[in-house]
């Protein structure tokens, strides 16, 4: 049995996971308007994992014989100031997340709650993934500064992710 305090705790991320997956559909349009196809090719791929997120928790609950409770999903921002600027808040919104992720891990262990211990480790781990993902990109935004050339180039190399991990696609289809 999950308890009533983890139960809301595991429904709250589902939320959290749908929050982001918006907050990124919505950066991959401000990209494509921006003319930044690779960029917005990226920031779907982003959704497309932050979906999957979120039904790992949602298959999670109904498997345990748990109600899903989904909750209202606020409007995202729809522009950004920069390219740097939007990746700035993914990576902000990162590390909000990396936040939760231990707080729940930290409720699973303080309940002895062993299914969720082990299911919530996949997610420690890929949280670490994602800041390195999304702080990389900063780190280069912030060294192409103004040159329009190399924001081309960074471009071309950011619309090459298309593909989701392999073990995502497998939780997926579970
Ligand atoms: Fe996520
Ligand atoms: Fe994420």
């Amino acid at each position: 049995m999950i308890s009533k305090k983890m139960l809301e705790a595991l429904n709250d991320q589902i939320h959290h996971e749908l929050e982001s997956a918006y907050i990124y559909l919505s950066m991959s349009a401000y990209f494509q308007a921006e003319n930044l196809p690779g960029f917005a090719q990226w920031m779907k791929t982003q959704f497309d994992e932050e979906m999957i997120h979120a039904f790992k928790f949602y298959n999670f609950i109904l498997a345990r014989k748990e109600r899903v409770v989904l909750q209202a999903i606020a409007a995202p921002q729809a522009k950004y100031d920069s390219p740097l600027d939007a990746f700035e808040q993914a990576l902000a919104h990162e590390q909000k997340i990396t936040g939760d992720i231990h707080k729940l891990y930290k409720l699973a262990n303080e309940e002895g709650d062993y299914p969720s211990i082990s299911m919530l480790q996949w997610f420690v781990d890929e949280q670490v993934e994602e800041e390195e993902n999304v702080g990389g990109v900063v780190d280069d935004l912030k060294r192409i500064k103004d040159s329009g050339q190399a924001l081309l180039l960074l471009d071309r190399e950011l619309g090459q992710r298309t593909a989701v991990a392999q073990e995502d696609t497998a939780a997926q289809s579970q």
